[in-house]
């Protein structure tokens, strides 16, 4: 068996006249976590389906565990686990019996349903409330039962599509630390989408960023971030933003200037955002551009996103 948990190679979707996917390389190792960072209707849904064998490819090929997930695909579902974007848990029925009802589904033995359960319970910390039906649960906690569901068959590999999508920031947390225990304490690989760069940089180790069916870059999300400059300093003002630009641009220790139209920002990477701070917004002053506000980081993926596709990663 190789060492790579995931491969796709040109792997495509089409639906009608849409491209969802159009043309994917992936290269997961086992025993890492990968995420597929990208906005609404990028394609990453469509690709997780793929792997997991619920469309199948209009074009490429992929691997998951080893094995072809259009001609084996029986084997891929063997070795897999799923979370869907859209929560899909029957609310008439108790945490219990969603673990136990999927366990059966699987062919699992009564004894290893019990224990399996109880394992799980103890992961996602749903306590008590495994007796009690899902109805009463709070979003988290349906995220949690969902999590632990898609453990029952012990996967080797997991995909999580979006899995803290429209949860607050404790509950995301949360599920963060659930997701890194299970790639720490049982090699666990994972594969998970989301639109929050600060998910996809909190846990991954490599990211893809995916827009309109592509993969426009990848990496590990200190690398990625890296290329675009040490730092960032963001400039939101009004008036003349061309000239500022051009301005800043020839700037020597300027490594690039980029600008995010909608929101009205000069994004300034340089080699230091402390030094040369005072530098770059004393070009707005002489030159009809109004500074309303200045922040100084760290690029971060979102910026990577503006980068490679001029337009702005938004929730
Ligand atoms: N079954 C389908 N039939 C037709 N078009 C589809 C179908 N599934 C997805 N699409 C289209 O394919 C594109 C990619 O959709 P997909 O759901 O994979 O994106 P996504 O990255 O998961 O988006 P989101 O962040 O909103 O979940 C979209 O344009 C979508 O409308
Ligand atoms: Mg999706």
């Amino acid at each position: 068996m190789t060492d790579l948990a995931i491969v796709a190679r040109g792997l495509r979707k089409h639906y009608g006249l849409v491209i969802a996917v159009d043309g994917i390389d992936l290269a997961v190792p086992r025993g890492t976590i990968y995420a597929l960072l990208g906005p609404n209707g990028a394609g990453k849904t469509t690709t997780i389906n793929m792997l997991t064998t619920l469309a199948s490819p209009t074009a490429g090929e992929a691997a998951v565990c080893g094995y072809d997930v259009v001609r084996q695909a029986d084997r891929v579902r063997a070795c897999i686990g799923v979370t869907f974007q859209d929560i899909v848990l029957d609310s008439d029925l108790t945490g219990r019996e969603v673990l136990d009802i999927h366990g059966r589904l699987y062919r699992q033995p009564a004894a290893l349903r019990r224990q399996r359960i109880a394992e799980l319970v103890d992961l996602v910390q749903l306590g008590e409330a495994i007796d009690r039906r899902v109805r009463t649960y709070s979003g988290g906690m349906k995220r949690r039962l969902e999590l632990a569901r898609g453990l029952m068959t012990d996967p080797q590999v997991l995909f999580l599509d979006e899995p803290t999508q429209g949860l607050d920031p404790q509950n995301r947390v949360g599920i963060w630390s659930y997701i890194r225990a299970l790639n720490r304490e049982r090699g666990l690989t994972l594969l998970l989408t989301t639109h929050y760069m600060d998910e996809a940089e909190a846990l991954a180790s490599r990211v893809g960023i995916v827009d309109r069916g592509r993969l426009v870059a990848e990496g590990a999300p200190g690398d990625l971030v890296a290329t675009l400059g040490a730092d960032v300093i963001r400039v939101r003002g009004s008036g003349n933003q061309a000239h500022f630009v051009s301005q800043v641009a020839a700037l020597p220790f300027v490594a690039r200037v980029e600008t995010d139209v909608e929101a009205a920002m000069v994004l300034v990477y340089v080699d230091s955002g402390s030094r040369r701070l005072v530098e770059v917004v004393g070009l707005a002053g002489g030159n009809g551009f109004v500074v309303e506000d200045v922040t100084v980081a760290r690029p971060s993926l979102g910026d990577v996103f503006l980068h490679h596709t001029g337009r702005a990663l938004r929730d």
